[in-house]
């Protein structure tokens, strides 16, 4: 049987559900998983649930539940979220489940067995919430290192030799560079384990909850202990078959659980068993809120699903773009190396910028001017060679960052894609090489749309939603394979082009967002007012002339927050419009758009600029401007009633 690609993420404790922070990890994993498919590989993408110990317990308790009634409702808690987050897992393991605790107690034997194992007094301190043990000289006033508190343990236990691994787990570290990823992590865990290690305490007086230990019921497996050979008991190790899932090509987790657990106890049983070691892990850093870690007892937690269906409300996208968006947000700023912020006004503003702007442009634009001047229907190739080669680069990047698992960089890749055929779009000018009869309009038109297609190609790992819907649009399949990602054959010529439906509505960012709210109003700004007649005859309207132009150019007006030149094109005459529009708009992602205009309004000055005519937009909350824009292209100049 061929190797299958196997990813694994960490098994979640069931004392709380997933927030966003834990939700990242879940989903590097998944858009790993999804990247891989994508590359040919047959995956195996386990995750899970950690239901043993006594934080779980503890947890339990307070729950009013027994420990058995709470990790089955929490491990499907976690379950729920995860499909509701579109992660495509194929396996998820819980400590319970009988397949675990046999192959826990069969690994505990084979070390007992091997001399690796051995029965000693253990006497320091016991943190629950990470279970962790502690030495007198690890705590820092009376507290663990991270300043949880800690409780005295003195029992008789069952220890791990880990001081005799400390030589060949670095030999192992050091000649595979890709063992441990990023590399200033390796930095790390190279210096912990030359600090030296101590054999370590694995099993715990039994209190009625874990796995007991083979042949010394008064004991159970410490929880970690039991927690990483999950990764092992997936693939159904020692039974047949495990070798063509064994080792993991990529585990991912939080930087937290690396150095002590992950780099060093984990690789170190293996070793032991006389296991191979996991090709990577990779341990990514922390998204934090306010500065703090995200936690319950902090009440700042985030939790990714009601902040998809809050977006859905406040944007009017559909619940799976919604998910997509969240996803999209924790591609775009999922922290390596230093942490990441997260807030709601940052989660609004990334929204707008790069899916409802620079992809909804991209979209919007590329199929609108398709229909205009081609007739919906794909030219023949080949591209302009400046939109292959960006193709090609866009492509190279990613490629490049996934296989350093940098998500954030490789979603970067994606957009610089779009970006770049928003710029192509206006430099190119594809309405003036129509009007002009230029015969460079179809390769244009081509590299626009291979562009597009390309692009979803690229964001199908971490928006999948998006990138099914984008193929829609242009009435293609699915775009599921990376040989296919980027070829001239993956847009036939001849296809014709669906219509293009807006996906992300622009959200309102002076509207308060959700977590937002809490915080004090600024004081509401009044409306004008402008009262209409209540009744005008239709030859008053008929006075106002209406139409159709394109923004051609849009500048920001210097010294004004509001105030935008727009020059734009009406039939065949150039003129230019001063909008007050700024707070809504970018003047960038405003070239290109077909709007509606009075086109008799008397000429006047702005702030010593001309303006010969208005641009009509709806009035957003606190003095926002939403453009009208026709449904579909139509010749500048065309009357509007
Ligand atoms: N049960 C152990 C793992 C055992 S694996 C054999 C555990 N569970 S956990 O639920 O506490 O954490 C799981 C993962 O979530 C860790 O990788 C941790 O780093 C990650 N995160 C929890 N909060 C996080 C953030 N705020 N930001 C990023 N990741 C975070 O540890």
């Amino acid at each position: 049987m061929p190797k299958r690609y196997y990813i694994t993420t960490p098994i979640y404790y069931v004392n709380d559900v997933p927030h966003i922070g834990t939700a990242l990890t879940t989903f590097a994993a998944d858009v790993t998983g999804r990247y891989q498919r994508m590359r040919g590989r047959e995956v195996l993408f386990v995750t899970g649930t950690d239901e043993n110990g006594l934080k779980i317990m503890e947890a339990a308790e307070k729950a009013g539940r027994t420990p058995q009634e709470h990790v089955d409702a929490v491990s499907q808690r976690f379950r729920d979220i995860w499909t509701g987050m579109n992660i495509r897992y194929d396996d998820f393991i819980r400590t319970t489940e009988p397949r675990h605790v046999q192959t826990v107690q069969r690994f505990f034997d084979i070390l007992r067995e091997k001399g690796h194992v051995y029965l000693g007094k253990y006497e320091g301190w016991y943190d629950v919430s990470t279970e962790t043990f502690f030495k007198e000289s690890d705590l820092v006033d009376g507290k663990s290192p991270d300043g949880n508190d800690v409780r005295w343990v003195s029992e008789e236990n069952w220890f791990f030799r880990l001081s005799a691994f400390e030589v060949p787990l670095l030999a192992h570290i050091e000649a595979n560079p890709r063992f441990i990823l990023p590399e200033a992590r390796r930095n790390e865990v190279v210096a912990f384990i030359k600090q030296g290690l101590r054999d370590a305490c694995i099993s715990r007086t039994n209190p009625g909850w874990g796995i007991p230990v083979p042949g010394d019921p008064s004991k159970v497996i410490y929880v970690w202990f039991d927690a990483l050979i999950n990764y092992v008991a997936a693939t159904g190790w020692p039974e047949a078959g495990w070798e063509s899932l064994w080792p993991a090509e990529v585990e991912w987790m939080g930087k937290d659980i690396l150095t002590r657990f992950h780099a060093t106890l984990w690789p170190a049983m293996l070793l032991g068993v006389g296991l191979p070691l996991p090709e990577t892990l990779v341990g990514h850093a922390w998204m934090l809120m306010g500065g703090d870690k995200i936690s319950k007892s902090k009440g700042n937690v985030v939790a990714p699903l009601d902040l998809a269906s809050e977006l859905a409300q406040r944007a009017g996208c559909t619940p799976e773009l919604a998910v997509d968006a969240v996803r999209h947000y924790m591609a775009a700023t999922m922290p390596s190396l230093t942490d990441s912020t997260f807030t709601p006004d940052e989660f609004d503003k990334r929204y707008n910028a790069d899916l409802a702007n620079d992809l909804g442009n991209a979209l919007n634009r590329s199929l609108s001017m398709a229909h205009r001047f081609v007739e919906g229907v794909v030219p023949g190739g080949p591209s302009e060679s400046e939109a292959s080669a960006a193709i090609a680069e866009a492509k190279e990047r990613y490629a490049a960052a996934m296989s350093e698992f940098r998500i954030d960089l490789a979603s970067q890749a994606a957009f610089d894609l779009v970006r770049f055929l928003n710029k192509y779009i206006d430099t190119r000018a594809p309405w003036a090489l129509a009007k002009a009869n230029d015969p460079a309009l179809g390769g244009v038109l081509r590299s626009m749309l291979l562009c597009l297609r390309t692009a979803e190609g690229l964001i199908r790992p971490m928006l999948p939603s998006s990138a099914t819907a984008i193929a829609a649009q242009l009435g293609l399949p699915p775009l599921e394979c990376w040989e296919q990602t980027g070829a001239e054959f993956s847009l036939p010529e001849g296809t014709r082009l669906g219509q293009p439906a807006p996906m992300f509505p622009r959200l309102d960012l002076r509207a308060p967002s959700p977590k937002a709210a809490v915080e004090p109003k600024p004081p509401k700004q009044k409306k004008p007012t402008f009262e209409p007649p209540k009744e005008i005859e239709i030859g008053d309207f008929m006075n106002v002339e209406l139409r159709i132009a394109r923004i051609l150019e849009a500048e920001a007006v210097e010294g004004s927050e509001k105030l935008v030149t727009l020059q734009v094109l009406v039939g065949q005459e150039r003129r230019q419009i001063i909008a007050g529009i700024r707070k809504s708009y970018e003047p960038a992602d405003l070239v290109g758009r077909q709007v509606v205009i009075v086109a008799n309004l008397k000429p006047a000055k702005l702030m010593g600029l001309e303006s010969q005519g208005m641009v009509l937009a709806a009035d957003g909350p606190d003095w926002g401007a939403i453009l009208l824009q026709p449904e579909q292209e139509c010749p500048e100049g065309t009357s509007v009633h």
